[in-house]
């Protein structure tokens, strides 16, 4: 079974960052959360800190490109990374550290891609979108990432049916709540296969 150090980049309250951690403490699965990375200082930072976790706020502003990618490969290189997980990241990952890691780089998407994805859907825009088009099903999808967004090969889904008054407010609820199971589940699959 491999055990990997993994890198998280979240952008918001890091409910899926810590249901990692949390995974990897009780021993669910055997890779470590090692660095935290967010665009801006979000409070989903707090528990990594509070665990003594590394944790860095690495903006595109004020620094040129080269500097912004360089920030980055110098910590998931000093933090010997060799998984990455997007967790409510809502910026780009720059193309040569999307090529780098090339199928070590996971997403969790709130709705069953490829429906529901791309630019733009995000948050509540997502759960709104579901609803609206009449759909039957939803449910979280976790899926490798490449250069387009929620494009990757997807790894692990879940559906669950929606409710004839469902509202996107509870839709959220219910699918957040399966990701926090699934996203630990995606893990410890990479962690279980044969390569
Ligand atoms: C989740 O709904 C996830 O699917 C999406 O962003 C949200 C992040 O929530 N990519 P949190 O910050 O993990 O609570």
């Amino acid at each position: 079974m491999k055990s990997y150090n993994i890198a998280a980049y979240i952008s918001g309250s890091g409910s899926n960052l810590k249901s990692i951690i949390d995974s990897s403490l009780n021993g669910n699965i055997s890779s470590k959360v090692r660095l935290v990375i967010a665009n801006r200082d979000v409070s989903g930072l707090d528990y990594p800190r509070s665990l003594g976790i590394d944790t860095a706020v690495i903006s595109r502003d004020n620094l040129s490109r080269d500097e912004f990618l360089d920030a980055q490969l110098d910590l998931l290189n000093r933090h010997k990374i060799n998984l990455i997980i997007l967790a409510g990241y809502l910026k780009k990952l720059p193309p040569e550290i999307v090529r780098k890691f090339n199928n070590r780089i996971l997403n969790i998407h709130p709705a069953l891609l490829p429906k529901f994805g791309g630019k733009g859907m995000h948050g509540m825009n997502v759960h709104r979108a579901v609803i609206e088009s009449g759909e039957i099903f939803s449910g979280p999808t976790v899926h490798f990432v490449d250069e387009i967004y929620d494009n990757g090969r997807i790894l692990l889904q879940q559906k669950i049916e929606i409710g004839p008054d469902e509202t996107p407010e509870n839709l959220q609820k219910r699918v957040l709540e399966i990701e926090h199971r699934i996203y630990s589940e995606a893990i410890k699959i990479l962690e279980d296969r044969e390569e």
